[in-house]
Formats: structure tokens, C-alpha cells, sequence
């Protein structure tokens, strides 16, 4: 199976989790991202079950209203039964690096409304030890050089992403280097930069439920 056949498998395994775990006419929320795409795709049959979609992005928002699914601002919201989004790591813990395509932030905010988060993966992203990919973080711009050079004295390596404004208008750093032993600790420390808008690593709300795309079918943890 390719990456994209695996991707496709755990997105509609998420659809199907959807219809069956969230009452009619709630909320879902919708991260971003490739496997995210493939998600919203397998959604798209479902709409009728639900009220919306709280998107995670202006990519997300998009695709979603392309399928004429209603997208709600999540400031109208009380609650999301069930937010499902992709990750660039995961481990067994189901604490994850996000961020590669720069949402995090407001991929944070939805998770941190969702009463249950499922990650959708495919197996090549579950890791023992996360920090192989590096860490984006969301910067205000004007505290670019701050908080890279605070960052090198917590032993990372940050490079500017080049072209790349986030969709709250700031910047990301995205992080090597980084020995990510304890990843609730990381991410709280580096949230206290100043400066630091948020950074992708989702620990103090990490998955409930992963969906890991494998060549011998869909694994769901726990
Ligand atoms: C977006 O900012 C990310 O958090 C994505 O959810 C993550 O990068 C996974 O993306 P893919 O599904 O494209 O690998």
C-alpha cells in the first residue's frame, strides 16, 4: 500500500468512527493537513448527520466548504464531541509533534474544546522517542531573534520557516536538535518563552484514540 492508500484507510476509519460515536446534529472538529484532507473527503457523505465543522485552518475551512459542509466559528460553539486531525509524530503515550503545515496553533485551540481527540496516522509516524521531526513553533514576529536564541540555550537548533506566515499572522521556527524526553515539560517551558504563540507539541492534551494506518489494516490504540 502506498503512504497515500494507508492515509486514506485511517480517514475513513475516523469517518466511520464519527457516525458512530458522535450523536446526530453535534459539531466536528477538523484538523489539518494531507491526512486530514483525505478525512474531510470521507466526511463529506456524513454531513447530513451533523450540524458543522470547526475548522483548524483556512486550508481546512476551505475544502470543507467546498463539500458544503457548514463551517462554524468556535466562538458559536460549546462543545466538539470529537476533533480528528493528523500528526507528523506520535508516541505510545499518544502525545504528538504537530505543526508541519503550520497550524498549530489554532489545531491547539479546537483539541483543546474536543472532548476526544483522534489522531489519523499512517504507521510511518508512530516513534518510540518524538523529535526526529522538528518542533515548529509559532512566533510573534517581532520576537523572532528572542526566542531563537532562547530556544538554542534549551539545546535546539531553530531555523525561520522561509515564505511562511502562519494564518494569525506570525512566524514559525521549526526546531532540531531537541531531546524530547519529556514532552509535557518541553512544551510548557517553551509556552513560557515570551514571544512563543504556541509550540507543536500536544502533551498536556495529547490524542485519546489513535487511528495508525498499517499495511495489515487500521490499528486503533487504546
Ligand atoms: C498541520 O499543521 C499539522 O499539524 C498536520 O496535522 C500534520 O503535519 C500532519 O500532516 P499530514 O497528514 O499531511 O502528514
Amino acid at each position: 500500500m502506498t503512504q497515500d492508500e494507508l492515509k486514506q484507510a485511517v480517514a475513513q476509519a475516523a469517518a466511520d468512527y464519527v457516525a458512530t460515536n458522535v450523536p446526530e446534529g453535534s459539531i466536528v472538529g477538523v484538523g489539518t493537513g494531507s491526512t486530514a484532507n483525505f478525512f474531510i473527503d470521507a466526511l463529506a457523505p456524513l454531513k447530513h448527520r451533523f450540524k458543522g465543522a470547526v475548522a483548524s485552518s483556512e486550508a481546512t475551512r476551505k475544502r470543507l466548504e467546498g463539500h458544503g459542509i457548514a463551517v462554524l466559528d468556535l466562538n458559536e460553539v460549546d462543545t466538539i464531541p470529537v476533533y480528528v486531525d493528523g500528526a507528523d509524530e506520535i508516541d505510545a503515550g499518544l502525545n504528538m509533534i504537530k505543526g508541519g503545515g503550520g497550524a498549530l496553533t489554532r489545531e491547539k485551540i479546537v483539541a483543546a474544546v474536543a472532548q476526544t481527540f483522534v489522531c489519523i496516522c499512517d504507521a510511518s509516524k508512530l516513534v518510540n522517542v518524538m523529535g526526529t521531526f522538528p518542533l515548529p513553533v509559532e512566533v510573534i514576529p517581532m520576537a523572532r531573534a528572542h526566542v531563537a536564541r532562547e530556544l538554542q540555550k534549551l539545546g535546539g537548533t531553530p531555523v525561520l520557516r522561509e515564505g511562511f506566515v502562519t494564518d494569525n499572522g506570525n512566524l514559525i521556527l521549526d526546531v532540531r536538535g531537541l531531546s524530547i524526553t519529556d514532552p509535557k515539560g518541553l512544551e510548557a517551558q517553551i509556552n513560557q518563552i515570551t514571544g512563543v504563540v504556541t509550540n507543536g507539541l500536544f502533551a498536556i492534551r495529547p490524542a485519546n484514540v489513535l487511528l495508525l494506518g498499517t499495511p495489515e489494516g487500521v490499528r486503533r490504540l487504546p
